[in-house]
């Protein structure tokens, strides 16, 4: 046989006999072959914010929240002279970060933020009464009762700070 007939098929055999299967595989093995969904990447559980449904979801309930709590005359006296669009983004924020959302919480801390109501008497029983209008709150925005105990856990846990102690 000349070597002009062997070389093409020589190639050939080499290219599809050997050079192809070690690309095949070595594509395969990082997954590229694969359909997106199927390749194996840890899964973050979705946060508290996500499960609620996000931004839309906490902008409705520090709405209803805030309404509930000016209604409230066992309450509202604290937030007199307040500039409450400015205490409704406060709160948007703060729940949003504490929910597991985004991080644009830039106002005070629970300590600072609410030292000077201390002196206007807010004690627990107050605490009690804000608590029980943000559960109904989100109950009444179809909040699944799971996510509302995680939640009011995490209010729950600002108490001390609030009442400063
Ligand atoms: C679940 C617990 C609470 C959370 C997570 C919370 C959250 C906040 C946040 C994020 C701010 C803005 C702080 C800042 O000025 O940078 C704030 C301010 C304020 N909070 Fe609360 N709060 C809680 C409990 C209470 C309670 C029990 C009261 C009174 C009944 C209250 C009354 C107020 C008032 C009046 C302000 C505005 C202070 C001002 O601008 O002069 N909060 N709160």
């Amino acid at each position: 046989m000349h070597v002009e007939t062997f070389l093409p098929a020589f190639l050939m055999f080499t290219v599809l006999g050997l050079v192809l299967p070690v690309i095949l595989s070595k594509v395969a093995m990082d997954g590229r072959l694969m359909p997106e969904d199927t390749r194996a990447k840890p899964k973050a559980a979705a946060s508290v914010y996500d499960q609620i449904g996000g931004t839309a979801a906490v902008d409705a309930a520090v709405d209803v929240f805030y309404r509930r709590v000016l209604a409230d005359a066992y309450v509202n006296h604290f937030f007199q002279g307040v500039d409450m669009s400015k205490q409704a983004a406060k709160q948007k924020a703060f729940l949003t970060m504490v929910m597991g959302g985004p991080h644009n919480y830039t106002g005070k801390d629970m300590r600072e933020g609410h030292k000077h109501l201390i002196k206007m008497g807010l004690n627990d029983s107050h605490f009690d009464h804000i608590l029980m209008h943000l559960r109904a709150t989100l109950a009444e925005l179809g909040v699944p009762e799971n996510l509302i105990q995680t939640i009011i856990g995490v209010a729950e846990s600002t108490r001390d700070d609030v009442l400063d102690r």
